[in-house]
């Protein structure tokens, strides 16, 4: 069991040991020596304990389980891929923390996977005291002018540089470029730093200096430049464990089990900071008065438990408390001390390194103490050596222990009993102490031997592989700015939403003077909502949205009972002859008869039909255009209501009484209106849109009289043919209206509706792909494939319970090989175009309301709008949208939408109803 603890006391096995505080003292010097190495030595059972319960605390941490607060952080650092070495360019690196009281600033040249490697340039700077200590301001202005002191003895433009900033401090990092400090470690304690994101104070300093444009495209923490500095050849390391002035380590975890990470593929990189370690149980049986002293007199008590028993800061300050305790016990140095042995950190990593190396001998270790201000014994010097082995040792030991709990984690999160894996390491304590890396070694091999573990040291302190992060930051950086290009154009502001409110007013107006405009305003002539009189059975008709659907209405006191069936109209029919489409929809009416038992009855029937019609009438509606894939031949300029009629003629023995014909909006308002009064505007979001609303007779230049309202059906669908719209119109709008059946036209409805946001999100993917946005820049066939990236999707990925694997699982299996920062991207881009939409939407339901508020010559109008249509109905955010934007645009409205349950085949039937009611009191 105790293997472990004889590890690292090679030398002079018969080396004196020193006793316990208080105790009385030993007769002989030696054994109080020996009771004093005794205190850092560590038992296999304590360095397991150690391994167990940092495993647990970082379980813990990564399940993101609040209570008791876990002992170290596991923080995610947006790194989610070792270098696959192609990355390229030349990088400025400004290394900040790694190695205590100085700074390091490099030129890395990356020249990819067949380049030749090109050394790194570096210069490095000495922090004076109290800038490490001082306000935060002076530190970052320090490093700023170390940035241009730096650059200047270099032959390199002051213009678009990129700057990789390894800041080697816990941080909570929520991008690759923005990271805020947790807390100082290392004899760092600057002011107004903490709680502070470190790239945007150092972007302000290097704005200050103002002697070079510097980007500063990533911040790094040093385990993870470590890590990722990793000779391509030997690596790739999914480790990185610096041992320098502080100690850390991090590793590649499977996103999965990250649950602050809305993530399931892939793997990120977690920097664990084990430095805030402190497990009493695991840790308390190992710590000594000497730790507790160090720590009680640090800049950070309490802190940093772990840390303060492994890194180089503090190693040699162990060994002087040592040396100070045994000297006043006169069993070192003749009971002598030195002012210099007695002041803090006078005794240096690497002055316990020298020491300690077998190779300098005794007379180093006399030299150093000398140095020292001390005249040591040679038992001294070898005293001395002893005790920095076993404080080095142990550190070791302690480092061993915690690589073997991430060890441990690896076989866990990968599923693997036996393990094989690289570890980078980094830090003066590796590069200056001679036994550390092999102590390491020999006791991880004993904690974790199922592990076949590599150790590579980084060349370069890890400056390459802060490059490489880097260049990934830069490349991610490229590709977002290009995707913000891409995407500005659909962010619309409150000006140009106005001005589309302003446009859409204007086109009114015209429209219902008759004048040319791109919005038609037809008379629909239907002069009320419902009043709740109405009573009878009525056939419906539901055409042009989603699905065709024959309905049987019954509107009786006790409200209305609906029974429907959905018939599909296949393309070919949508696109066929006229008659054949009125063929099939006659075909359906006498089957949705036999099915509910009505044959032979001839119901007065109302029939939405959800195109633009110029209407004469309840029953008259001349079809302007087809419009949503629609495309039936002798159908435009047609009667729909003669082309039904001569459908059921040709259809003998079946008796149809066609009484109106309904757009849907105009369907969506009855059908709320039945509800709730308030209702007089009906908004449609489905496959196509387009609003109607209640207007004053006195404003319809086509109809006579000038008393009472009348419902126009504005067909807004078309706003915009004009050109009135084309400074909104973008590069994809575009696209989508040439490859549409009717370019050029329903140009409000191609940015807004269901049957198009699909295709302009697909046009968009397929730009950002041709950039290397996306998709690694591979075209695939399928996304070449129209109407393949269905509007659903859109609804599908924006919605807030679906993480990013969802959005993933849709885009692959539409082939589409992504990563992670991928989805990210398509998820932004359908946001973008539904959000475009819903504002446009917005805009002109405002300058609706805004109308009737005018017309009625309102202070405040109250008004309800009857919704219908898929996209509007299962979209996440659009309704809330189109809601925020009315109010924004016409604050004094107070507008209710009310989603219409029952589909425009219920508002079909009531029109149909008033109809019947009005033509029976005419009768009388
Ligand atoms: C409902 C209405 C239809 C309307 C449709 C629009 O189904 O009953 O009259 O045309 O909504 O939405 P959609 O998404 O189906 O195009
Ligand atoms: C810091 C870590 C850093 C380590 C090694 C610790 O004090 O908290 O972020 O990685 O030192 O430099
Ligand atoms: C049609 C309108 C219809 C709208 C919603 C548009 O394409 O032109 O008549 O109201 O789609 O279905």
């Amino acid at each position: 069991m105790d293997s472990i603890g004889s590890l690292g006391l090679q030398q002079g096995e018969g080396a004196p040991s020193c006793p316990q505080e208080g105790l009385p003292c030993p007769s002989n010097s030696s054994e109080m020596v020996q009771e004093c190495l005794q205190q850092f030595k560590v038992t296999g059972a304590q360095l397991r304990q150690i391994q167990t319960s940092l495993l647990g605390s970082m379980e813990q941490a990564l399940r993101g389980q609040v209570g008791p607060a876990p002992a170290v952080r596991m923080l995610p650092t947006y790194v989610g891929s070792t270098p696959h070495g192609t990355e390229k360019g030349d990088f400025v690196v400004l290394e900040l923390g790694a190695t205590g009281a100085s700074l390091r600033v490099l030129w890395v040249t990356l020249t990819g996977i067949e380049g030749h490697k090109v050394e790194p340039r570096s210069q490095e700077f000495v922090i004076p005291q109290e800038v490490m200590l001082g306000p935060g301001q002076q530190l970052f202005d320090f490093a700023a002018r170390c940035l241009s002191e730096f650059l200047d003895v270099l032959p390199v433009d002051n213009q678009g540089l990129q700057l990789g900033f390894s800041f080697s401090f816990p941080c909570h990092q929520t991008g690759l470029d923005k990271s805020t400090l947790i807390s100082w470690t290392k004899g760092f304690k600057c002011s107004d730093v903490e709680g502070q994101d470190v790239v945007q104070l150092l972007r302000d300093a290097i704005q200050r200096q103002g002697a070079y444009s510097i980007d500063v495209v990533a911040v790094v923490n040093d385990t993870v430049g470590t890590m990722m500095g990793c000779e391509p050849g030997v690596g790739p390391c999914e480790v990185g464990l610096v041992v320098d002035t502080g100690t850390n380590a991090c590793y590649m975890e499977e996103a999965r089990h990250v649950a602050v990470l809305d993530e399931d593929r892939g793997r990120v990189c977690i920097s664990i900071e084990w430095g805030s370690f402190s497990d009493e149980g695991a840790l308390g049986p190992v710590q000594t008065i000497f730790d507790h002293t160090l720590d009680h007199e640090s800049l950070n008590p309490g802190a940093q438990r772990f840390e303060k028993m492994i890194g180089g800061l503090y190693l040699g300050e162990l060994v002087r408390l040592v040396l100070v305790h045994l000297a006043q016990r006169g069993v070192l140095f003749g009971g002598h001390t030195s002012p210099v042995l007695r002041s803090q950190g006078s005794i240096l990593l690497e002055h316990v390194a020298e020491m300690e190396d077998p190779s300098a001998g005794a007379a180093r270790v006399h030299a150093v103490l000398q140095d020292l201000g001390l005249n040591p014994k040679a038992s001294d010097a070898e005293w001395v050596q002893c005790v920095c082995m076993a404080v080095c040792t142990r550190a070791a030991q302690l480092c061993a222990a915690a690589l073997a709990a991430v060890l441990s984690r690896l076989q866990h999160s990968r599923e693997q009993q036996a393990l094989q894996i690289a570890v980078a390491t980094g830090g003066r304590v590796f590069e200056r102490h001679p036994r550390f890396l092999s102590v390491l070694r020999e006791t991880v091999m004993l904690l974790a031997p199922n592990c076949d573990v590599s150790f590579i040291p980084s060349v370069d302190g890890g400056g390459r592989g802060v490059a490489m992060v880097t260049a990934v930051a830069a490349r991610l950086a490229a590709h977002r700015r290009l995707l913000e290009e891409t995407l500005a154009p659909f962010r619309l502001t409150r000006e140009q939403l106005a001005e589309v409110q302003a446009q859409m007013r204007e086109a009114m107006a015209k429209g219902l003077q008759g004048e040319a405009s791109s919005l038609r305003m037809l008379p629909t002539y239907v002069r009320a909502t419902p009043d709740g009189s109405e009573r009878g059975d009525f056939l419906a008709l539901d055409l042009g949205g989603t699905n065709f659907r024959v309905l049987l209405v019954r509107v009786t006191t006790g409200g209305v009972q609906i029974s429907s069936q959905i018939y599909s109209i296949p393309e070919c029919v949508a696109q066929g002859s006229g008659q054949q489409l009125f063929d099939h929809i006659v075909d359906c009416i006498v089957d949705f008869q036999q099915k509910q038992g009505l044959s032979g009855q001839s119901l007065p029937l109302g029939f939405t039909f959800s195109f633009p019609c110029r209407q004469m009438g309840l029953d008259q509606g001349i079809l302007l255009n087809w419009t949503k894939g629609f495309n039936a031949s002798d159908c435009e300029g047609q009667d729909v209501v003669c082309l039904l009629r001569e459908a059921i003629r040709r259809r003998q023995a079946v008796e149809l009484n066609v009484v109106a014909i309904v757009n849907d909006t105009v369907g969506t308002m009855m059908s709320c209106g039945y509800e709730d009064p308030h209702c007089e505007v009906g908004l449609i979001v489905g496959t196509g849109t387009n609003v109607c609303y209640m207007e004053e007779l006195r404003n319809v230049a086509s109809v006579d009289g000038d008393s009472g309202q009348m419902c126009i059906n504005t067909e807004w669908g078309a706003f915009g043919d004009d050109g009135s719209l084309s400074m909104l119109s973008t590069r994809f709008d575009a696209s989508v209206d040439q490859a549409s059946i009717n370019p050029g036209k329903q140009r409000f409805e191609k940015m807004i509706s269901g049957m198009y946001l699909g295709e302009i999100v697909r046009h968009i993917l397929l730009h950002l792909t041709s950039l290397g946005v996306l998709f690694r820049g591979q075209q695939t066939q399928r996304l070449q494939t129209r109407d393949i990236f269905k509007t659903k999707f859109l609804s599908e990925i924006e919605s807030d319970s679906l993480a990013l694997r969802q959005v993933r699982a849709i885009l692959e299996d539409l082939g589409l090989p992504l990563t992670s920062d991928d989805a990210l991207m398509v998820l932004e881009v359908c946001q973008a175009v539904s959000q475009r939409a819903a504002q446009l939407c917005g805009a002109g339901v405002a300058a609706v309301v805004e109308k009737i508020r005018e017309n009625r010559g309102l202070e405040e109008l109250t008004i309800s709008v009857g919704v219908d249509g898929t996209l509007y109905k299962l979209h996440p955010h659009f309704s809330s949208l189109v809601a925020a934007t009315v109010r924004e645009l016409a604050p004094r409205c107070v507008v209710t939408f009310l989603q219409s349950e029952d589909g425009s085949g219920k508002g079909a039937a009531l029109v149909t109803a008033v109809a019947c009611r009005l033509a029976q009191r005419t009768r009388i």
